[in-house]
């Protein structure tokens, strides 16, 4: 891969959501809020902080609400200019700021994550990209993780992939790369397997949300077989880019957040509305007489 800053980021939203159906029959999963940004935001933050300016959705026909969010609220601009809301009015201009581009691309049929990322070969063309998905939220104190990621891309010229320590008995709801010798923040993936049992799993390092690419990985995808579910997976081109590209598992310091599940949603919203400024201390009294009043007793 070459070593260069990468500029694009590619949101793949096309998803059904049905784990949080029935809210998401007409919300998309992305659009669900953590106290006061919907998940795609943080997203949209963290790869503008990387230094991407040009972002690209793929979404699916039904999924309005996301280009919706992202246009710009001509009346609504305008009510809060005349009431003179300056602080909304900058809350609602920031959802985009200057400089950024927003593309949206349709994936027709939901054929998978594989599939969804294929979609913006055309928009990424020949450089290296970045690959998020909402639904991993992480929370940093610091750099966020894709920054982090992009400056070892941009350092290495190698691709790589954000990945957390789990539980064995979890491998199976993760994709879960070798990485010989890993120790500390980085290693060199040897293999990648999706969701293996903890018997097979090669170790215990989990595939986050969070990829930073080379283009060849849309040739890949295009010769992917449809694996499980009839999806085109992306775990299974990342495999063969292994052998033909150096991709790195970075572990990195932040906070993972599995927002696609209804606990890491609510573990998420308390854990932000704790680190709130405004709200800290009256949600910490909220979280408190919830407890008493439930008679939950520490042990
Ligand atoms: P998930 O496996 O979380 O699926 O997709 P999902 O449809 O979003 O949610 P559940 O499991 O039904 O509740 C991982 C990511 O890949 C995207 C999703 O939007 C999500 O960001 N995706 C998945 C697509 O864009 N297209 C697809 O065909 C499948």
């Amino acid at each position: 891969m070459r070593a260069q800053r990468i500029r694009k980021a590619v949101f793949p939203v096309a998803g059904l959501g049905t784990r949080f159906l029935p809210a998401t029959k007409t919300v998309p999963k992305e659009m669900l809020p953590i106290v006061d940004k919907p998940l795609i935001q943080y997203a949209v933050d963290e790869a503008i902080e990387a230094g991407c300016d040009t972002l690209v959705f793929i979404t699916n026909r039904y999924k309005h609400a996301v280009a919706d969010y992202f246009d710009k609220a001509y009346e609504l601009e305008q009510k809060l200019e005349k009431a003179g809301k300056a602080q909304q009015l900058e809350l609602i201009r920031n959802v985009l700021p200057p400089g950024i581009t927003a593309i949206f691309v349709t994936q027709p049929e939901a054929l998978g994550l594989g599939h969804a990322v294929l979609c913006a070969k055309e928009v990424v063309g020949d450089e290296p990209f970045a690959i998020l998905l909402p639904d991993d939220l992480i929370w940093s104190r610091g750099d966020g993780a894709l920054k982090q990621m992009a400056d070892h891309a941009e350092a290495s010229g190698h691709g790589v992939i954000a990945v957390q320590d789990v539980p064995l008995e979890q491998t199976r709801s993760y994709g879960i790369v070798d990485a010989p010798g890993f120790e500390g923040q980085v290693g060199r993936i040897k293999a990648i397997v999706e969701k293996p049992a903890p018997d097979q799993a090669p170790s215990n390092l989990a595939v986050v949300g969070r990829y930073i690419l080379p283009p060849t990985i849309f040739g890949l995808l295009e010769k992917t077989p449809r694996g499980a579910g009839g999806e085109i997976q992306l775990t299974d081109a990342i495999a063969m880019l292994l052998g033909v590209s150096p991709v790195d598992a970075f572990r990195f310091h932040g906070t993972r957040f599995d927002c696609g599940t209804h606990l890491g949603l609510i573990e998420a919203t308390v854990r932000y509305a704790l680190d709130h400024e405004l709200l800290s201390g009256p949600a910490r009294e909220m979280m408190q007489s919830a407890l008493d009043e439930l008679g939950v007793v520490e042990t």
